[in-house]
C-alpha cells in the first residue's frame, strides 16, 4: 500500500483520486496533482518559489550553492554521496521534502529507492521537478501537514528547505510521525553567520537554525551533526524506542 493518506482524516489515499473515499473531502487538481495543501502562510522569501522563472533558474544556483556557502570546492556529487550514505535507499518509500527541482529525489531513485515522493508547496517547483526527475511522485502539500501514514516512510531528506519552513517544530513532529522505526533522515541547511545579508533575509522570512536547535528538534534520534563553513548537516536514525 502507498504511504500517501488524506491530510484531513489520515485514511490511506488510493491515487489518483481527488476525493478522499473515507471522509469525502475533495481536493482540486493543480497541474495534474491533487492539491493537498492547507491554507498557506507565505513569507516574502517563500513566495518567490511560486514564480516559474525562479523554478526554472533554481538549478543554476543549486549546483554552486555548497561551494559558495562552505568556503571550499563542494561538488554536488559529494553532497549526493552523503545523502545516499545517510538514507541507504532501497526497498520502501522515501520523501524529498521541499524538493524544488527534485535533486535529492532523483539521486535517491537512481541509487535504488523503490519509491520517492517529491513534496513541495509550489506548483511551479513541482512542474520543474517532474521534468528534471521523471519517476519522482510529485506531491503538492505543505511540510507541516504531511499527507503520509504514520510510520510509513524509510527516509526523509531535506536539502536547504529547512531555512524556509515557518513552523519548524511542526515539520519536525511530522517527520518523526511519518518515519518508520529505524527510518533515516538527512538534512542540509544554511547556518547563522551573523552577516547583514542574513539579517535582511530573516526579515523576509528565512530562518537560520543552529546545529543545537536541530539536535533538540530530533532528540531521541541517533544523530550525527556537523558543519562545513556556513552549511549544517544532520544524518540520523529514528530509534525503535522513539515515540512518534
Ligand atoms: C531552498 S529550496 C530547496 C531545494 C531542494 N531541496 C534541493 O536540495 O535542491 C526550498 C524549497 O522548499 C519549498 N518549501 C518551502 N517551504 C515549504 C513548506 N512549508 N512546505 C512545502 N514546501 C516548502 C519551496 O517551494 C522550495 O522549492
Amino acid at each position: 500500500m502507498s504511504s500517501l493518506c488524506c491530510p484531513r482524516c489520515g485514511s490511506p489515499w488510493p491515487q489518483p483520486l481527488i476525493r478522499c473515499p473515507y471522509c469525502g473531502v475533495r481536493f482540486p487538481l493543480r497541474f495534474g496533482c491533487p492539491d493537498l495543501r492547507p491554507k498557506l502562510r507565505l513569507t516574502p522569501a517563500t513566495w518567490t518559489n511560486f514564480l516559474l522563472p525562479v523554478a526554472w533558474g533554481y538549478p543554476l544556483w543549486r549546483t554552486r550553492a555548497l561551494s559558495l556557502l562552505s568556503g571550499r570546492p563542494f561538488p554536488v556529487e559529494e553532497e549526493l554521496a552523503l545523502l545516499k550514505k545517510a538514507l541507504r535507499p532501497g526497498p520502501g518509500e522515501y520523501l524529498d521534502l521541499g524538493t524544488s527541482a527534485g535533486l535529492y529525489g532523483a539521486a535517491l531513485l537512481k541509487a535504488g529507492a523503490e519509491r520517492v515522493y517529491g513534496l513541495d508547496f509550489s506548483p511551479a517547483m513541482l512542474l520543474k521537478a517532474r521534468r528534471a526527475a521523471p519517476g519522482l511522485v510529485p506531491v503538492l502539500a505543505e511540510a507541516s501537514q504531511l499527507p503520509f501514514r504514520s510510520g510509513s516512510l524509510e527516509g526523509v531528506a531535506v536539502g536547504g528547505s529547512w531555512n524556509e519552513f515557518t513552523s519548524p517544530e511542526r515539520v519536525a513532529a511530522e517527520i518523526r510521525r511519518v518515519l518508520a522505526p529505524g527510518g533515516r533522515i538527512f538534512f542540509m541547511w544554511t547556518l547563522p553567520s551573523g552577516s547583514q545579508w542574513q539579517k535582511w533575509l530573516e526579515r523576509l522570512g528565512l530562518r537560520y537554525p543552529r546545529l543545537e536547535e536541530m539536535e533538540a528538534l530530533f532528540a531521541g534520534f541517533e544523530l550525527r551533526l556537523w558543519r562545513e563553513g556556513s552549511v549544517g548537516f544532520v544524518m540520523g536514525t529514528k530509534l525503535k524506542i522513539c515515540d512518534t
